[in-house]
C-alpha cells in the first residue's frame, strides 16, 4: 500500500470574482521512502495540491472533487483531533517562505521543543529540549545553540532549524515547500544533501516542490510536472528530466529555460505567453495557446494523462496513445 494516495483531487478557491479550480483532477501517489518532486511555473497549483495532503486549506478552499488517502485512510473522514494527529505526527510541512517564520523572540530549542509538547502529552519539558537538542545536531547545528533566537542564525542555518522542527514528531512525509529557493546555491546543496540523508536515518518520504528542475532531478525517485492545476506529465525523475526523454512540449519548454553552465552561452527565450485564468472554464489543452506543436485537436479537446511506460505518462495529445484518438 502506498503511503499517500491523492486521486482525482479538484480544489477550488473561493474569491469575490467567483471560484478559481486551483488543483483540477490531479493523481499523485507516494511511497515509502520516496522522493517525489512536484514542479511547474508559478501558479500552477503545486502549494494547493501539497497542502490538501495535511487539510492545511485556506477556510475559503475547498476540495470539490477526489480524494486523499494517508495509509489507506481517507482523510476526508478524519475527525478534528484524528487530523491533528495526522498532522506533525504523520505529515509534516516547511512551508513555503518558512525561513523567516521563526519566532523571533523565542529560543531556537523552545521552537522545536513546541510540537513535541503538543503533540506527545505527556513528554517533560527536560525531554523535549534533550531531543531538540537531538535534532539540531543530527541538521549539522551543534545542540549548544539551542539557546540562541533566530537572527543569531543564518538563512542556511534558519532553514536548518525549521527542517529539525518538521522532523520533531517523527513523521512519515514531509512536504518541503521551496525550501531552499531562498538560499545560495552552496547552501542549497547542502540542505539537499541533508534531506537525503535525513531520509534514510528518520526514515521519510518526501514531497519536494521546487521551481529548479535540475534539483529534483538529482534529488527525487519520482516527479510530477503540473501546468495551469493539471498533471502535464509525470514519471521517474529521468524519463521526465533526463536528455531527451520529456514527452511533454511543456516540460522540453521548462528545461530549455534553464541555462546549463557548462554548454555554450545561448539565448534562453522562456516560454512565451502566461498560463490561463483558472477562474475560466478551459477547453482543449490547457498548454496549447503557447504550443508550437500544438494541432488542431488540441485546442478543442483536453489530452488525458495517459501512459507511454509502466512508470511514465504525459498529457499530451502529440504523445503515447492518445495521437492515435486525438
Ligand atoms: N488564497 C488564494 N485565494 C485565491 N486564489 C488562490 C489563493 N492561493 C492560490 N490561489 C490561486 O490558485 C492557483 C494555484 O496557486 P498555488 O499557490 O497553489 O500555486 P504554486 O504552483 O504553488 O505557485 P508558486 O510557484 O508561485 O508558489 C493560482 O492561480 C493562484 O492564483
Ligand atoms: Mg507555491
Amino acid at each position: 500500500m502506498s503511503l499517500l494516495t491523492v486521486r482525482d483531487l479538484s480544489v477550488q478557491y473561493g474569491t469575490v470574482q467567483g471560484g478559481v479550480l486551483a488543483v483540477d483532477r490531479v493523481d499523485l501517489t507516494i511511497n515509502r521512502g520516496e522522493f517525489v518532486g512536484l514542479a511547474g511555473e508559478s501558479g500552477c497549483g503545486k502549494t494547493t495540491l501539497a497542502m490538501s495532503i495535511p487539510n492545511l486549506l485556506p477556510k475559503y478552499a475547498s476540495i470539490v472533487s477526489g480524494s486523499v488517502e494517508f495509509e489507506g485512510k481517507d482523510i476526508a473522514t478524519f475527525s478534528e483531533s484524528e487530523l491533528n494527529t495526522l498532522r506533525w505526527k504523520d505529515v509534516s510541512v516547511i512551508f513555503q517562505g518558512a525561513l523567516n517564520a521563526l519566532n523571533p523572540v523565542q529560543r531556537i530549542g523552545d521552537q522545536i521543543a513546541e510540537p513535541i509538547l503538543i503533540h506527545e502529552p505527556g513528554t517533560s519539558h527536560d525531554e523535549a529540549w534533550r531531543r531538540a537538542c537531538e535534532l539540531l545536531e543530527a541538521v549539522g547545528i551543534p545542540s549548544a545553540r539551542a539557546k540562541s533566537y533566530p537572527h543569531e542564525f543564518s538563512g542556511g542555518m534558519r532553514q536548518r532549524v525549521m527542517i529539525a522542527m518538521s522532523l520533531a514528531c517523527k513523521p512519515k512525509l514531509v512536504i518541503a515547500d521551496e525550501p531552499i529557493t531562498a538560499l545560495d546555491v552552496m547552501t542549497q546543496a547542502q540542505i539537499l544533501d541533508l534531506l537525503r540523508e535525513l531520509s534514510t536515518s528518520f526514515d521519510l518520504s518526501l514531497l519536494l516542490i521546487s521551481h529548479d528542475l535540475s534539483v529534483l532531478a538529482e534529488t527525487c525517485d519520482r516527479v510530477q510536472v503540473m501546468y495551469a492545476g493539471r498533471a502535464a506529465e509525470a514519471g521517474t525523475a529521468s524519463e521526465v528530466f533526463g536528455a531527451g526523454n520529456a514527452a511533454h512540449p511543456y516540460t522540453r519548454r521548462l528545461l530549455n529555460s534553464y541555462p546549463n553552465i557548462n554548454g555554450e552561452r545561448v539565448f534562453i527565450d522562456g516560454i512565451p505567453g502566461y498560463p490561463p485564468d483558472l477562474s475560466q472554464p478551459q477547453i482543449g489543452c490547457r498548454f496549447a495557446a503557447r504550443c508550437s506543436e500544438a494541432i488542431d485537436v488540441c485546442r478543442t479537446s483536453e489530452p488525458d494523462l495517459v501512459a507511454i511506460s509502466a512508470t511514465h505518462s504525459v498529457a499530451c495529445h502529440l504523445a503515447g496513445k492518445s495521437v492515435t484518438h486525438g
